[in-house]
C-alpha cells in the first residue's frame, strides 16, 4: 500500500490506483466529465479534473495519474479552480442550456459542476453556432442532441458490441465535432445490440432513448 495526502486527508491506496478514482471513493470531489471507472486508458479529454501535485510545476489531470509513490495532492487551489472554471465556461459557450425541457434536468453533471464551481449555467457567448445543429434521430435506439453534447467520449468508450467494432464514434473536427452512429454494415444493417449503455453513461442529456424502445 502507498500513503498519499489529498488536501488534509491521508489515504492508503494500492499501487497503480487511479488518482481521480481514489479521491472520489474517499469523499474528495474533483470535477470530472470524461472519466469512467474501469476504463483502462482514460482519455483525459474534458480537462476538468485538474489537481496540483507537490513537486510538479503545472496542474495535472487527476484521471491520468496512476499512483506509484507517495503523493501530496491539492484539489482546490486558486490555479486549479481557475482552470476548471475556464474549461467549464468554454463547454457552456457551445451548450444549449434549456434545463426545464431536458431529460437530464436535476441529474446532469454540467449542472452539478456549475453549482460546484459557482458558474452561471446560462453564459453562452457563442450561442449562434448552435442554431445549425440538428437532432440526429437516425439510430434505432436513441436520439442524439449535439447542442447538449460535451464530447466527453464516454458513450464511445462503452460502445463495444459483440463484434468488437463500436457503433458510436467521433466525427468531424473542431467546433463541428459530433458523435455519430457509424457502423452500418455494407448491407445496411446496424450492428447495435441495443444495450443502451451509451445513454446510461452520458453525463448530460445528449443521448435520449426513443420512447417506444429500440427499433432494430
Ligand atoms: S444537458 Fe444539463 S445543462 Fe444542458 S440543458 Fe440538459 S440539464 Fe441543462
Ligand atoms: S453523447 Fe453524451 S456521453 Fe457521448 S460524448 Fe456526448 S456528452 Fe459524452
Ligand atoms: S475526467 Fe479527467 S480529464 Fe476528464
Amino acid at each position: 500500500m502507498i500513503s498519499i495526502k489529498v488536501d488534509d486527508k491521508y489515504i492508503e491506496v494500492s499501487e497503480g490506483a487511479n488518482l481521480l478514482q481514489v479521491c472520489l471513493e474517499n469523499g474528495v470531489f474533483i470535477p470530472n466529465l470524461c472519466y469512467l471507472d474501469g476504463i483502462a486508458e482514460p482519455p483525459a479529454s474534458c480537462r476538468m479534473c485538474f489537481v496540483e501535485i507537490e513537486g510538479l510545476e503545472m496542474p495535472v489531470a487527476a484521471c491520468s495519474v496512476r499512483i506509484h509513490a507517495p503523493l501530496v495532492v491539492s484539489t482546490a487551489t486558486e490555479q486549479v479552480r481557475r482552470l476548471q472554471r475556464a474549461n467549464l465556461k468554454l463547454l457552456l459557450s457551445v451548450h444549449h442550456v434549456d434545463c426545464r425541457n431536458c431529460p437530464a434536468n436535476k441529474k446532469c453533471e454540467l449542472q452539478r459542476l456549475a453549482k460546484f464551481l459557482k458558474i452561471a449555467l446560462n453564459s453562452k457567448p457563442l450561442e449562434n453556432m448552435l442554431t445549425q445543429l440538428q437532432i440526429d434521430d437516425t439510430h434505432p435506439c436513441f436520439d442524439y442532441h449535439p447542442y447538449r453534447c460535451v464530447l466527453c467520449g464516454r458513450c464511445v468508450a462503452v460502445c463495444r458490441p459483440g463484434n468488437g467494432a463500436p457503433v458510436l464514434a467521433f466525427a468531424k473536427r473542431g467546433f463541428d465535432t459530433i458523435i455519430t452512429s457509424f457502423g452500418m454494415s455494407p448491407d445496411g444493417e446496424m450492428p447495435c445490440e441495443a444495450c443502451t449503455k451509451c445513454a446510461g453513461v452520458c453525463p448530460v442529456g445528449a443521448l435520449t432513448l426513443k420512447p417506444a424502445g429500440p427499433n432494430l
